[in-house]
C-alpha cells in the first residue's frame, strides 16, 4: 500500500490574505515554502504540487497554513485537531 503523503504544518492556524478579483493564486500544498501561504518552489521532490485557484472577488480570503484541510486551499478548521 502506498504511504500518504504528509504535508508539513507551516502553522495550525489560517493566513489571511487580500487578493485580487481575477487574479490567479498557487497555494502551497506541501507547507514547505518559505512565502505562506503560497508556493516558493520549495514542493520540489516532494510529491506535493501546489494548488492553483482564481480569485472570484477581491477581498480577505483565509488559505489553510497547517496544510491538512480537506477543502483547499481554504481554511476548514483541521487545524483545530491536530
Ligand atoms: Fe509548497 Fe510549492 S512550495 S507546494
Ligand atoms: Fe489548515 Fe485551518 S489552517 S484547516
Amino acid at each position: 500500500m502506498a504511504e500518504k503523503l504528509e504535508p508539513h504544518i507551516a502553522q495550525k492556524s489560517p493566513f489571511a490574505v487580500e487578493v485580487e478579483a481575477g487574479g490567479k493564486y498557487f497555494w502551497c500544498a506541501c507547507g514547505h515554502s518559505k512565502k505562506q501561504p503560497f508556493c516558493d518552489g520549495s514542493h520540489k521532490g516532494t510529491g506535493f504540487a501546489p494548488v492553483a485557484f482564481t480569485a472570484e472577488q477581491s477581498g480577505t480570503v483565509y488559505l489553510c497554513g497547517c496544510k491538512h484541510t480537506a477543502n483547499a486551499p481554504y481554511c476548514d478548521g483541521t487545524h483545530a485537531k491536530l
